[in-house]
């Protein structure tokens, strides 16, 4: 089993997105019973809070749903039990890196998996328009695909 968490600062607009978005990939692929997804916050503002409307709505809009997902906090437990923690924005990498006391090779930057665009960052959606929720999808779909490779290669690998 593979495990991925991915790691926002509310867990209600990115890592939601994130988490629906791999899920959904993963499943088509056939690996859903390899590859185990989760999302969580740095802070815990929205724990058991359902996404943002404007994510779900921008999900649906790509033909999935996410609206069932909970919002969460993360945990030091959680560094320990998933072989990739993947942070949306230098902040929660920096948070992640103090809540386990420095850098670790399974916490990363989850744009470090886009390979065609420069930007390290998905920028936070949450104080603007809905153009801003296309643009998290666009940048999260295309590092979801370089994840999945990522993953595939490790599977592969005796
Ligand atoms: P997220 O977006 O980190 O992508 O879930 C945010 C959600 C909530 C807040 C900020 C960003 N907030 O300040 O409550």
């Amino acid at each position: 089993m593979i495990r991925v968490l991915f790691v926002c600062l509310g867990n209600i607009c990115r890592s939601p997105m994130a988490e629906g978005l791999f899920r959904e990939l993963v499943t088509r692929k056939g690996l859903h019973e390899v590859i185990d997804i989760d999302s969580a916050g740095t802070h815990g503002y929205h724990i058991g809070q359902a996404p943002d409307e404007r994510a779900c709505r921008t999900m649906v809009g790509h033909g999935i749903d996410i609206a069932g997902l909970a919002g969460r906090q993360v945990t030091p437990a959680d560094l320990r039990h998933f072989d990739y923690v993947l942070a949306m924005d230098r902040d929660n990498l920096a948070h992640l890196e103090a809540l386990c006391g420095g850098p670790r090779p399974s916490i990363r930057l989850f744009l470090d998996f886009a390979r065609d665009t420069q930007t390290r960052e998905v920028p936070d959606p949450y104080y603007g328009g809905p153009e801003g929720f296309e643009r998290v999808y666009a940048l999260l779909e295309e590092a979801a695909q370089g994840l999945l490779e990522d993953i595939e290669g490790r599977l592969s690998r005796p």
